[in-house]
């Protein structure tokens, strides 16, 4: 958090947080003292001080400054300020910021001692890249990982207490169905047993939910998603407060996974649009779920606007709108689901296709070869996941636009 953040509304928070901290190089080179309205990128690997006795200092952590870029650099700090500063308003906690959100989750995982004996629940719903890392570098360290409806806080709370996990990992919202985690009742279980609760907040973002303002321990980004928002960069993000904060510090420190100051810089100058494009990307999404559920050859529509939604209620709770992402079932045969699916997607025209989301261009993907691609066919239909789904991340555009190519791949596929 920068100073007066705390007096200030989350749209100025994602303009201004992270900038102009301080006096930066140029002072006292004859020109006068100069604040560059935005952080300049220091390609830097190291920081020099006037004397060694502050280096000294520095490097035992006695004084704030920068020593080596693999420990901390000022443009990656402005936008991990900057993130701090949307996600935890009530500044007490830390951002960290990561070379992938790969990077970032691995750490939040390690940040709890998730070490040999130790169980971690986790989502069955969750981005299949981390349930991997959980199954396959976690377990390898002797972690066991338990995959839960998460949805059921009934069934949560009985897991907690038999199995008495080290953590609990679960997605704001989910994909590709869309699902809305409870993270108030997901806190105040995992808080009475002692259990760190990890929040993957990459679909959610800081615009719809603050989940350490429910009572998270933890909560972890891909920024190259909609924090940046506008696909051309990989970053992850973990905000943390006291114990985890000095735990996912050290870890970045020995694995090294830093963000780069070229990447920060882009995040950051992506970031201070996110309640612009959230605002948009919502509204967009809805007016698109609405059509396509009118639409005679759409089977079913995932949003959690729609009346048909299970976790309706649940989103008006804890989200302020129902998020960018939409997934909708073609009505096609059973046979003929991947065919007709592949055949939709080859027919859009402005809909871009590619494997992301959060980015200005509306994306689309075909979860159950792309995002759920490793799950068994058994594992895909039982989260629901059918060969007939589309996934799209509704972008910035006209809506009537992105309405018109959907409905025109919907008429010729
Ligand atoms: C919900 C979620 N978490 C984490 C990740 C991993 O992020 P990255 O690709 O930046 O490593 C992704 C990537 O798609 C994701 O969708």
């Amino acid at each position: 958090m920068s100073a007066g953040d705390e007096n200030r509304r989350f749209d100025t928070r994602a303009v201004h947080s992270g900038e102009r901290r301080g006096k930066q190089p140029g002072e006292g080179n004859g020109r006068g003292d100069f604040y560059p309205v935005s952080t300049p990128i220091y390609a830097s690997t190291t920081f020099s001080h006037p004397d060694i006795q502050t280096t000294d200092r520095v490097l035992g952590g006695e004084e704030e400054g920068y020593s080596y870029a693999r420990y901390d650099n000022p443009t990656v700090r402005a936008f991990e300020d900057a993130v701090g500063s949307l996600e935890d308003l009530r500044g007490e906690a830390r951002a960290f910021a990561f070379g992938s959100g790969m990077a970032a989750t691995h750490a939040a995982l390690a940040a709890t001692e998730l070490t040999v004996g130790a169980t971690a629940l986790a989502a069955e719903q969750l981005y299949g890249s981390t349930a991997t890392l959980l199954v396959q570098v976690f377990g390898a360290g002797g972690v066991e990982t338990r995959f839960i409806d998460a949805y059921d806080l009934g069934l949560v709370e009985k897991r907690v207490a038999e199995l008495k996990p080290r953590a609990v990992m679960v997605e704001t919202i989910s994909n590709p169905l869309l699902r809305v985690a409870d993270i108030e009742g997901l806190a105040e279980i995992t808080r009475a047993a002692g259990v760190a609760l990890i929040v993957d907040n990459t679909f959610g973002t800081p615009y719809l939910q603050r989940p350490l303002d429910l009572g998270a321990d933890i909560v972890v980004h891909s920024a190259t998603k909609y924090l940046s928002g506008h696909g051309d960069l990989t970053a992850g993000v973990v905000v943390a407060g006291p114990p985890y904060d000095a735990a996912v510090e050290s870890i970045r420190k020995l694995v090294g996974g830093v963000l780069g100051p070229f990447e920060a810089w882009l995040a950051h100058r992506g970031l201070k649009t996110l309640p612009l494009r959230m605002g948009r990307q919502c509204e967009n999404a809805r007016e698109v779920a609405a059509r396509l559920q009118d639409h005679p050859r759409v089977a079913k529509v995932n949003h959690p606007s729609l009346e048909d939604h299970p976790d309706r209620g649940t989103a008006k709770r804890v989200l302020s709108d129902a998020g960018g992402l939409v997934s909708f079932e073609l009505a096609v045969e059973a046979e003929e689901e991947r065919d007709a699916a592949f055949r939709f997607l080859n027919a859009l025209e402005l809909c871009v296709k590619a494997p992301s989301l959060g980015d200005v261009y509306t994306l689309a993907i075909h979860p159950a070869t792309s995002s759920h691609r490793e799950l068994s066919p058994g594992r895909r239909e039982r989260l629901g996941v059918k060969e007939s789904l589309i996934r799209l991340s509704v972008g910035i555009e006209h809506p009537e636009d992105v309405i018109s190519d959907l409905e025109q791949a919907l008429e010729r596929f």
